[in-house]
């Protein structure tokens, strides 16, 4: 099977790399050598790949900035995931694409399932689910995965950011109103290599018998408050801590330009009912994530 992976240096990305390499030559790319934005560039990447698949783990992620670069945000995650399927379509391949917990506004109060409307609160939310739909429409052999809280511990997130302010402050104030499902980029890595392998050499029609939106997060949610409280527990390095006190704060004490959906919990139970398995619960991948650290 031909791979081809764009934003190879992203969170997730990263970590597909490694997972999809068993599974056939990977021809994987990023900023600069591809752009989204201007994705008429990468007809010739494909053409010279001839990939069974394509999978999209680029996006415009910043949330806040997004607010003020809409243009941008709609670019690369509505007119670049448009353009791959388009592609895709032409040249028999199929695609799988990543969106997000925040195309929903969090009002719903138990974990959303693949049937709830979408109703983004921010330009992100709205970029990532017109990503989505521009994908739906071109068809036609392609996979969403929607996931949530996604984080690895080799670039900036908020593991790392938590980890880093129990060094330096002794009390941490953090939302405890946020609700979601945190979710390793490796185990998300892996179920997808998982996915990809059971569809062996008939890529294209394995991938369109199954095509849709799943959603694939950490089995569980939780509180951003309570996931801080759980990184420190099980920080290897406890002994470098100086945090003494988490206390819970509301998101509307760190005003910030992006509204964010409170609650915004994913139902992975269609993922685990097609495939077969699902991705194990957030606390015990936290513990793996943090010891291979
Ligand atoms: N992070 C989360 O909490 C979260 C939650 C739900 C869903 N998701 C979705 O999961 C997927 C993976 O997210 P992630 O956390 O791995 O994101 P990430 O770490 O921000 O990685 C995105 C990658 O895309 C690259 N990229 C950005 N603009 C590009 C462009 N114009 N052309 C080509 N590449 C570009 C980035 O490069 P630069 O770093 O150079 O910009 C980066 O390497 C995305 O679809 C995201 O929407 C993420």
């Amino acid at each position: 099977m031909r791979i081809i992976l764009l934003g190879k240096f992203g969170q997730l990305g990263w970590e597909l790399h490694r997972s999809l390499l068993p599974l056939g030559p990977v021809y994987a790319y990023d900023q600069p050598e591809i752009d989204l934005g201007d994705p008429v560039r990468l007809r010739p990447i494909l053409e010279q790949h001839q990939p069974d698949l394509i999978i999209n783990a680029t996006a415009y992620t910043a949330v806040d900035a997004a607010e003020s670069n809409p243009e941008l945000a709609f670019a690369i995650n509505h007119d670049g995931a448009g353009f791959l399927a388009e592609e895709a379509r032409r040249l028999r391949s199929a695609l799988i694409h990543f969106s997000t917990d925040y195309i929903f506004d969090g009002q719903k109060g138990s974990p959303y399932t693949e049937n709830d409307l979408p109703n983004p609160l921010g330009v992100y939310g709205e970029s990532k689910l017109s990503g989505e739909r521009a994908i739906e429409a071109i068809g036609p052999s392609y996979l969403i995965f929607r996931t949530s809280w996604v984080y690895s511990l080799r670039s900036e997130s908020f593991v790392t950011k938590v980890l880093k302010w129990s060094r330096s402050n002794e009390n941490l104030r953090v939302v405890s109103d946020q609700i979601g499902n945190p979710t390793w980029a490796r185990v998300l890595s892996e179920a997808t290599a998982q996915v990809i392998a059971k569809a062996d050499q008939n890529t294209f029609d394995w991938i369109h018998e199954h095509q849709g939106v799943y959603h694939l997060a950490g089995s569980g949610h939780i509180s951003r408050c309570d996931w801080a409280k759980a990184i420190l527990k099980y920080d290897p390095k406890r002994a470098e801590q100086i945090t003494t006190t988490i206390q819970p704060a509301r998101t509307s004490d760190f005003p910030t330009p992006a509204n964010r959906p409170l609650y915004s919990a994913l139902n992975c139970d269609l993922f685990n009912n097609t495939f077969g398995f699902t991705l194990p619960p957030w606390q015990e991948a936290l513990r793996l994530a943090l010891e291979n650290s």
